[in-house]
């Protein structure tokens, strides 16, 4: 057994986090027996019911607290209750900043054909990953209004680009196109023809970096094209490396196409600092402690947070425990309709393992 003891700070949060959270966490445990490593979990009630009892979004103190830990599991943030942009600002948007977690990974992969939207679309047309970037851009809240609540009202929102996070992001696209080893290819997403300052400076930076990373060829899209070529053409795509706006947007349409919401995953990358993981789909609320929502992708989340921290072969091991009860066991990937539970799923990725 390693001498190596994990910390994983976990935030079930609202709706269907906690949830699928639970099930990310049995198969943590059964992952931690087979492959000999040993964690502890420290658990945060944060989000909306937090809020609501007591006003509070996020205390400073666990921000610290969350400073010192191996990884962060996260379920879901976003309660109908409460006014959209307090808990996703207060709470998402700050852990991305002040961790400076500066890559959002989202990877695309269609584990089953069955399940994929695209006619004649299969399991090799669909495997990239989206490298979005994660703390900057239209993300940065920069701006205000002029002349508030009267007709000559003006609101700016501004797009913030640096040269330090525009190039980092860009690294980071490379290095993974060159760890993945598949077609070794960078797409810059953006939309040089309009946004003819913040992009271009995307694609100076890449043309700058490029270089150093001979053996990954690059190329471009721009964002309206890139959502045609996902659906018409996927299997173009290996690494895609984009601002925060763009890669929030162009990942709600890969997790359709890899089958939907109860399969995607995404990590919030700080490579040298606290990562956090978490399925990307939302709190989805109608479904809460209904125990019919998909855990796949928080059981996928737990996966990359395992690649991250360092066990590399028991991230493999949950993804192929994943894919195998997709192909063998599930009639849809939809919440309600896997001819499983919630909890029945969780056991079976357990029992494939
Ligand atoms: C996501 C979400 C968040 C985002 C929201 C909840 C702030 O949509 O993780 O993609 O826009 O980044
Ligand atoms: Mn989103």
């Amino acid at each position: 057994m390693s001498e190596k003891k994990y910390t994983l700070a976990v935030v079930p949060g609202d709706g269907t986090g906690p949830d699928v959270v639970r099930e990310g966490l049995k198969v943590l445990e059964a992952a931690a027996r087979k492959f000999s490593f040993r964690y502890e979990t420290v658990d945060y009630d944060i989000g909306g019911e937090r809020y609501l009892r007591t006003g509070e979004v996020l205390p400073d103190s666990v921000v610290q607290e969350l400073r010192s830990v191996d990884a962060i599991y996260l379920g879901a943030i976003g309660d109908p209750r409460v006014k959209p942009g307090i808990l996703e600002k207060g709470i998402l948007l700050r852990l991305r900043f002040e961790l400076d977690q500066y890559i959002n990974l989202r990877p695309v992969v269609l584990y089953d054909a069955r399940f994929c939207p695209l006619k004649e679309k299969t399991e090799k047309d669909i495997d990239f990953v989206v490298v979005r970037e994660n703390t900057e851009g239209l993300y940065c809240g920069a701006g205000g209004f002029l002349r508030k609540d009267t007709a000559e009202e003006v609101a700016i929102q501004e797009s913030i680009n640096s040269a330090h996070g525009v190039e980092r992001c860009i690294r980071y696209a490379f290095e993974y196109a060159r760890k993945r080893n598949k077609q070794k290819q960078v797409t810059l997403c953006g939309k040089t023809n309009v946004l003819t300052f913040a992009f271009d400076l995307w694609e100076r930076t890449l043309h700058r970096v490029a270089p150093e990373y001979g053996d990954v060829k690059t190329d471009y899209a721009h964002v309206d094209a890139t959502c045609m070529w996902m659906v018409k053409n996927p299997e173009w795509f290996d690494v895609i490396v984009t601002d925060n706006m763009f890669g929030d947007i162009i990942t709600d349409l890969g997790a359709m196409v890899q089958g939907g919401m109860g399969i995607a995953a995404g990590g919030n990358v700080n490579p040298s600092g606290v990562s956090m993981f978490e399925p990307i789909g939302g709190s989805a609320p109608k479904y809460t402690g209904k125990n019919v929502i998909n855990p796949l992708a928080a059981v996928s989340a737990l996966g990359m947070l395992l690649e991250e921290i360092g066990e590399p072969a028991a991230a493999t091991a949950v993804e192929q425990a994943v894919r195998k009860v997709i192909r063998e066991k599930l009639e849809s990937l939809s919440a309600g309709r896997m001819g499983y539970s919630t909890t029945e799923v969780g056991d079976l990725v357990v029992k494939y393992l």
